[in-house]
């Protein structure tokens, strides 16, 4: 029967972490996936992750299952971080997943499932949304979302693909710091978006995967917040990984924000069956944290100071990068006013790859660069062997 199989590409964003960690050359750098690296290139445990383990490593009774919802406290603690008060809690089903990547999977499964058929997808986007969504039956629709030699997003791109949208599709949306591109969408835009999704009646499916890393917690999920207050209804798919620095213990949620609690329990009761027929129930350690770190002020104090902290200095690089750049690519001056981990670089494959053997710059073959990856001390190199390419 195996034959049957044809041997399938690695994922190339993956396959990076093996490239890199066999290249043994000191001064290599890792611009690749997004994992948040601190000044002296480790991806720390948040404080508060640890105090939190400790914590549960001491009062923990059991690891008797829990449930294919996961953790109900995870669930009601990340709403209120992600949603605040916009919603009436009743209206909002949750479930507990493993990663940004499982919530996404379940609500590709349950849009296919409504007898949804189509998905907007504007590009680039992050390279796992269109194969999570063809795997999950969905035709994917795209847009050019972004203009990588000018760094401009194109709203008007975005503006034409909802208008041309059928009433029922799908359409996915970025709450902040846009993977890969870093393009920011400004509070104007954002109500134009939301008024344009209700007008046509779509389903928008929002992917918050990096609250906290662009302008600050709040501001970070301000766009999807006035979303929710315009549209019926909307997925959002939640991933711990980065803000709470949980990559992989595979932390996230997927939240169906709907207009009645009858519709919220519909909505619950279907993502927990398409759960328990995939994975059956989300692995527990990552939420247990996040829950206990949430529920005390302390702690979730202590979090957000940290993050802030990251935040910062990621700003910072940003600044550098953009300052360096924009001597050899002057649109590349935009970098400082990107969000989040990621900006896009105008280079050619050939050149990404010269980058990689000759210099020991890793990135994906997309030019994308993880600016979290970066020290200080090594962005004059990097900026030095960019703009001699
Ligand atoms: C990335 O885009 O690098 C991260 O979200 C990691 C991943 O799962 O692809």
């Amino acid at each position: 029967m195996f034959d049957a199989l044809t041997r399938q590409p690695d994922d190339p964003l993956l396959a990076l972490i093996g490239l890199f960690s066999k290249d043994e050359r000191p001064g290599k750098v890792d611009l690749g996936v997004g994992v948040y690296r601190d000044e002296t290139g480790r991806t720390p445990i948040f404080r508060a992750v640890k105090a939190a383990e400790r914590r549960l490593l001491e009062t923990q009774e059991t690891k008797a299952y829990v449930g294919p919802e996961g953790d109900l406290v995870f669930l009601d603690h990340l709403w209120a971080l992600v949603g605040g008060e916009t919603v009436e809690r009743s209206h909002v089903a949750g479930v507990q997943t493993p990663g940004g990547s499982g919530a996404l999977r379940l609500a590709a499964d349950l849009i296919h499932r409504m007898g949804g058929r189509k998905i907007w997808l504007g590009l680039p986007s992050w390279p796992n949304h269109a194969p999570i969504f063809k795997a999950a039956g969905l035709e994917i629709a795209t847009y050019d979302f972004f203009d990588i030699p000018s760094q401009l997003v194109s709203f008007d791109n975005l503006v034409s693909a909802l208008e041309g949208a059928a009433a029922g599709d799908a359409v996915l949306l970025h709450a902040s710091c846009h993977n890969p591109t870093g393009g920011v969408l400004s509070e104007p835009q954002w109500m134009e978006i939301a008024a344009l999704v209700a007008e046509r009646g779509l389903l928008p499916l929002v992917d918050l995967a990096y609250q906290g890393f662009g302008r600050g917690l709040e501001q970070d999920v301000a766009g999807l917040r006035h979303l929710l207050t315009v549209v019926p209804e909307a997925l959002v798919a939640v991933s711990c990984s980065k803000s709470f620095g949980l990559y992989r213990e595979r932390t996230g949620a997927i939240f169906g924000v709907t207009t009645s609690s009858s519709s919220a329990d519909t909505v619950r009761s279907n993502l927990a069956g398409l759960a328990r027929t995939s994975y059956s129930m989300p692995p527990d350690h990552g939420a247990a944290v996040v829950r206990t770190i949430l529920a005390d002020p302390e702690l979730a104090r202590d979090w957000a100071e940290e993050l802030e902290g990251m935040r910062l200095r990621m700003t910072g690089i940003r600044k550098m990068l953009a300052e360096g750049l924009r001597g050899r690519w002057q649109s590349l001056g935009a970098i400082a006013g990107q969000e989040g981990m990621f900006s896009m670089l105008p280079l050619a494959e050939a050149e990404v790859m010269r980058l990689r053997t000759d210099h020991g710059i890793y990135m994906p073959g997309s030019g994308r660069i993880n600016i979290a990856g970066l020290k200080t001390a090594e962005v004059a190199g990097v900026i030095q062997k960019f703009t001699s390419l």
